[in-house]
């Protein structure tokens, strides 16, 4: 079983405009599956699963869209917190919490507070999030200390380096798992991500089940991790 399964959940506007629906009514969609595939996820044995929800390039889009997928969250968290927190799931948000808007902020803050001690499983919700930012925080809290003498430039490591990043403490992503067909990273989890064995699925993230993420875990076992090496 794969220990860290991280997640880019894509594919909610096609999804729903080939409804003839609003993206919006996609995304909201998208939130119930969400909330069934972290519960899957937790039964099925991973202890830690991230799921791409807004990226720093998402600012991008149209601010009606923008409004409507930050409202989507904040009602997921109001709505979902005691469910989750019930489960023994520990949500942790990362990316730029000061770059979101109050009111999600609050909300985020609480569901993380509340959700604290839960110890079956860890969600990280990463929003306002990008890899090179995650990689960017990591070197100037490195740089702060070299400033200040508590570190020397030969001194720094991949652990160190590691341990600055949003993910801190938790093992790097077994799988990556792309909804939606394309097949980039897209800015997720950039260093994170050295040796995740990725798996990108057509299917549109509205469409996403339980089924598919035990597909995805399936086809995982069935590939031999080398990290660089001869597999020996
Ligand atoms: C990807 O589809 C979805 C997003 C960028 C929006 C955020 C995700 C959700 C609201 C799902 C809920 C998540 C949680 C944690 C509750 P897209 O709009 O990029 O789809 P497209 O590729 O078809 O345009």
């Amino acid at each position: 079983m794969p220990s860290h399964i991280a997640i880019i959940m894509d594919g909610n506007g096609r999804w729903a405009q080939e409804r003839g629906k609003p993206r919006l009514y996609g995304h909201r969609v998208g939130a119930e599956v969400a909330k069934t595939i972290v519960l899957a996820a937790s039964d099925m044995g991973a202890k830690y699963l991230t799921l791409f929800a807004f990226s720093t390039e998402n600012w991008k889009r149209p601010p009606a869209e923008i409004q409507g997928i930050f409202r989507v969250l904040e009602e997921f968290f109001l709505r979902e917190v005691k469910l989750l927190e019930g489960y023994g799931i520990q949500v942790r948000i990362i990316g730029e919490k000061s770059g979101l808007p109050g009111s999600v902020q609050s909300v985020v803050e609480r569901s993380e507070e509340l959700t604290r001690s839960g110890r079956k499983m860890a969600v990280n919700i990463a929003l306002n999030y990008g890899g090179k930012w995650d990689i960017i925080q990591s070197v100037r809290s490195i740089a702060r200390d070299v400033q200040s003498g508590r570190v020397r430039p030969d001194d720094i490591t991949e652990k160190m380096v590691s341990s600055r990043l949003s993910t801190s403490g938790q093992p790097d992503p077994d799988l990556l798992i792309r909804t939606g067909g394309e097949r980039r990273i897209s800015n997720f989890l950039l260093w994170q991500s050295a040796y995740s064995e990725m798996y990108v699925t057509p299917v549109l993230w509205p469409d996403f089940t339980p089924d598919h993420l035990k597909e995805a875990i399936r086809e995982y076992r069935s590939r031999h991790r080398r990290f660089g090496g001869d597999g020996g």
